[in-house]
């Protein structure tokens, strides 16, 4: 696997106007791994993504493929290989899926045709409606388009907040099927869900937050059979 795929986070911390989100938490997610990052409503699933991607302010260390990134633009970040797709899916409603996919191509412009095939193979829903308006697709689509944009721009690392939210249960089985396909394909990809079940059967390994702490690691069928998560997120 290229090392250059590998994410680091150390003592990270995310702050909103003095109520602070993240406590300093420390993973990593190894070359060609999934990692779920599973919680309650508000533990700082999002806090983390958002401040990985550069997009919240935090302190600190990041780094991507070994190399420090947590002083570095968010914009930079993407060309280092590292996508987020949020939460909400953050898609223009006001232009076609083939214009958020070319959006989504910025740093990768050579490669356009190429990763718009990969992107169509993977979906070939958004080829059939590559004309129509973003905002007229449904959720499900929506949630495509959002993947396939990430990937436009050659990601070797894709952050996915949710890809779950909101979805009809067989598309949640056809998304989280394609991630799959995605990592299969040499893309590390860390997910936070609320579909903790599903996360946990797909993720190599798994961490769970709680007010902004990581309070369990492991194998995430270790997290499928630990008695706290059972109880909090399977009923029993
Ligand atoms: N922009 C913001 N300004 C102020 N507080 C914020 C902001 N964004 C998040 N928070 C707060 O930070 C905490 C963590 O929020 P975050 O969105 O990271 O949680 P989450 O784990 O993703 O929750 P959910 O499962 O509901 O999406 C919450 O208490 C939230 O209210
Ligand atoms: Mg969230």
């Amino acid at each position: 696997m290229n090392e250059g795929n590998s994410l680091e986070v150390q003592d990270l911390k995310v702050s909103y106007g003095g109520i602070r989100a993240v406590q300093g938490i420390s993973f990593s997610v190894n070359p060609g791994e999934i990692v779920a990052m599973i919680g309650a409503n508000g533990a700082g699933k999002s806090s983390t993504l958002r401040a990985i991607a550069g997009a919240v302010p935090h302190s600190g260390i990041i780094r991507i493929g070994g190399e420090v990134v947590s002083t570095i633009h968010p914009e930079e970040i993407v060309r280092k290989g590292l996508s987020l797709v949020p939460e909400g899916r953050g898609i223009f409603a006001n232009l076609t899926i083939q214009e958020n996919l070319r959006l989504g191509a910025w740093t990768n412009m050579e490669a356009f045709d190429a990763n718009l095939g990969k992107a169509f193979g993977l979906f070939p829903r958004l080829r059939e409606r590559r004309d129509q308006m973003a905002g007229t697709l449904s959720g499900g689509e929506q949630q495509m388009l959002a993947v396939g944009r990430a990937l436009m721009s050659r990601s070797k690392i894709l952050l996915l907040d949710e890809p779950s939210m909101g979805l009809a249960p067989k598309l949640v089985l056809e998304i989280f099927a394609i991630l799959r396909d995605i990592n299969a394909a040499g893309v590390t990809l860390l997910i936070v869900e609320q579909n903790a079940v599903m996360a946990l059967r797909l993720a190599h390994r798994a961490c769970l937050l709680e007010l902004g702490s990581i309070t369990l690691q492991g194998t995430g069928a270790e997290l499928l059979e630990n008695p706290k998560i059972r109880e909090a997120y399977l009923g029993h």
